[in-house]
């Protein structure tokens, strides 16, 4: 009877082993599905604040009327100068040297930017007046939308000279 007994027993281990096997490997599956999803989701998702970011480069300098011609604007929270030429133009500098990066306050008496740094100059385009300045001031794009300006600090543009298409008119003013 006891023969039987082990004989019945052996012939189900294979059995027996074979089902754990099969769980386990339903687990590992249903594990690496887990992983699997788990890291597109998260490659899914939006940074957080991305929208936030979009909002913040894009920055409201408000109506054209704020800024009479040959006027230079600091603004502190986009970190440019808006400047208004005589022809009516815009154009948005960034207030970095482009020497060493040190912040070029403008002289409105002198009428142009003077780094502290090294005393680089340059006009109210950003064109260098004198170096060691390698280039003229980085600018922004300017977009004007109903008589108001936005300044998009999210693109920093660099450029080897002033072109007068750099500037940005109210479809009023003629070119
Ligand atoms: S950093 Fe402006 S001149 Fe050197």
């Amino acid at each position: 009877m006891a023969d039987t007994d082990n004989k019945e027993k052996s012939n189900l281990q294979p059995s027996r082993r074979s089902f754990l096997n099969t769980i386990w490997a339903a687990l590992g599956i249903l594990a690496a599905l887990e992983l699997i999803f788990m890291v597109f989701t998260y490659l899914g998702r939006k940074k957080p604040g991305a929208q936030k970011e979009q909002s913040e480069r894009l920055i409201d300098a408000g109506i054209i009327d704020k800024y009479p011609v040959g006027s230079v604007t600091a603004n502190i929270m986009g970190k440019f100068y808006l400047c208004r030429m005589e022809d009516g133009g815009f154009i948005a500098l960034s207030s970095k040297c482009t020497h060493l990066g040190c912040t070029v306050p403008w002289d409105d008496k002198g009428k142009r930017f003077i780094c502290p740094c090294h005393g680089s100059s340059f006009d109210i385009s950003g064109a260098v007046i004198s170096s060691p300045a390698p280039r003229p001031l980085d600018m922004y794009p300017v977009h004007i939308e109903n008589n108001t300006i936005i300044v998009d600090t999210g693109k920093l543009l660099k450029r080897n000279e002033f072109l007068k298409t750099q500037l940005v008119y109210t479809k009023k003013v003629s070119k």
